[in-house]
């Protein structure tokens, strides 16, 4: 598979292995030959390249792809400030950073016209983006296609639809995905976002430091989690538009705007690893116990963003995906803990395991923040049934559950912290534990 792009049924090539390269073009011939070719790119294409590392940063890790454009991505305007809307950006300093449980409904239907941009809105995050450390969470939700194209230097995006279906249109090409299915746009990237449905809404990770790859496997062998061949890159598609496209730039947390004469997204062929990707949560494969007790969640690692120490993501990303549990001494649900990492969860669809459903409960839509060392678990009523429950095999598959794991705390935006959508008395979730304690005489 490396060095060339299997297409699909799907109009998409398999993203075989992150440090692969891949390639598309449009048109053929426009992709040259053995070489980059900037002096004579062919059909009178521009090249150029677009760098998501360092040039030095080491192979295994060095991610960069060559476009074969219409025009030079250089052949624009000034950019000019322009709102930054309910989008706010590492550092995050406006609030106190907060040790209490906190839970969200899903954000409120946005006014008409709304489009993927303007529905964006930030719970909060750590780290600094202009130091290239931490992450933000965002969650979207938008009633109307963007006609402006958008490209975050800040970091690389990961997009959890969790209602509604995406057509993003990148330089790179189209990917499609639905609630189920992430979409990772990787940093500098251009594109625009189309609904395939009235509405669509979901959450959004932003992540400024190293960028997603896949888990290493120790022990656990060549296969399993998520695996490589399931990631899918788009074909070659290019727009060759003349007239003017707004074109928005994320920059250091500020929104920056310039009015192109062209559409940017003018790639006619591309080769290289800095690509976007999309990924079907339901091929996760799921690992876990086949004796006693349960591992802890990082069994569930879609992706990691690797920090300078070993072991310690600047942001995981975990799925809670459809599996068998079928390990004897166990507590099947999420056991009490405190964590020193800070843990956001979003819920995709149906239910998750350690928290009762229903209305001002844990939704989809909904979220839940954990922050470091912050005391969580199942609700009393989950304890009661899996305590109490016969731990014959069963298939847990009536929901699919995320989460941000981050290295960091995750201080809200003032936004978040006074929302109308924050549940009040989420801490009652874990009233009426009771005491069982009986010391032997
Ligand atoms: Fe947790």
């Amino acid at each position: 598979m490396s060095g060339e792009a299997r297409k699909t049924a799907e109009g998409l090539t398999h993203l075989s292995g992150f440090g692969n390269e891949h390639a598309s073009e449009a048109v053929p011939g426009a992709l040259p030959e053995g070489r980059n070719s900037p002096q004579r790119a062919p059909l009178g294409l521009y090249a150029e390249q677009l760098s998501g590392t360092a040039f030095t940063e080491p192979r295994a890790h060095n991610r960069r792809s060559w476009l074969y454009r219409i025009r030079p991505s250089a052949a624009h305007p000034a950019f000019t400030r322009t709102e930054n809307g309910s989008i706010r950006t590492a550092p995050f300093t406006e609030s106190v950073p907060d040790p209490n449980r906190l839970r969200w409904n899903p954000l409120p239907e946005p006014a008409p016209g709304t489009d993927f941009l303007a529905g964006l809105w930030t719970l909060g995050g750590n780290g600094d983006a202009t130091q290239r450390t931490g992450m933000a969470v965002h969650l979207y939700h938008a009633t109307s296609s963007m006609e402006r194209v958008f490209s975050d230097a800040d970091g690389e995006l990961l997009i959890v639809p969790e209602l509604g279906g995406l057509l993003l249109r990148t330089e790179f090409g189209l990917l499609h995905v639905e609630p189920g299915h992430i979409a990772l746009i990787p940093r500098g990237v251009r594109f625009r976002v189309e609904l395939l449905d009235a509405s669509a809404r979901g959450y959004v990770c932003e992540n400024y430091g190293a960028p997603f790859r896949l888990p290493d496997l120790g022990p656990i062998g060549a296969n399993g989690l998520a695996n490589p061949r399931d990631f899918l890159a788009p074909v070659a598609a290019y727009e060759d538009t003349e007239g003017p496209v707004e074109v928005v730039n994320k920059f250091c947390g500020t929104l920056w705007t310039a009015t192109y004469d062209h559409s940017p997204l003018d790639v006619v062929a591309w080769h290289g690893n800095h690509v976007p990707y999309s990924y079907d949560l339901r091929r996760f494969n799921v690992l876990g116990t086949i004796s006693y007790d349960h591992p802890d969640p990082s069994i569930f690692t879609v992706l990691t963003s690797p920090s300078d120490t070993p072991g310690l993501a600047g942001v995981d990303f975990v799925v809670f995906a459809p599996r068998w549990l079928v390990g004897e001494d166990t507590f099947r649900p999420p056991y009490f803990h405190r964590n020193v990492m800070s843990e956001y969860m979003g819920l995709i669809e149906g239910a998750y395991d350690a928290k009762t459903a229903g209305e001002g409960g844990f939704v989809p839509g909904g979220g839940s923040l954990h922050n470091m060392m912050s005391a969580h678990g199942p609700d009393r009523e989950t304890f009661d049934r899996a305590s109490a429950a016969e731990l014959r095999p069963q298939k847990v598959d009536d929901g699919l559950a995320f989460m941000f794991e981050t290295r960091w705390p995750v201080t809200l935006t003032p936004g978040a912290a006074r929302a109308e959508h924050l549940q009040q008395g989420y801490d009652d979730v874990w009233s009426g534990l009771e005491r069982h304690f009986r010391p032997l005489h």
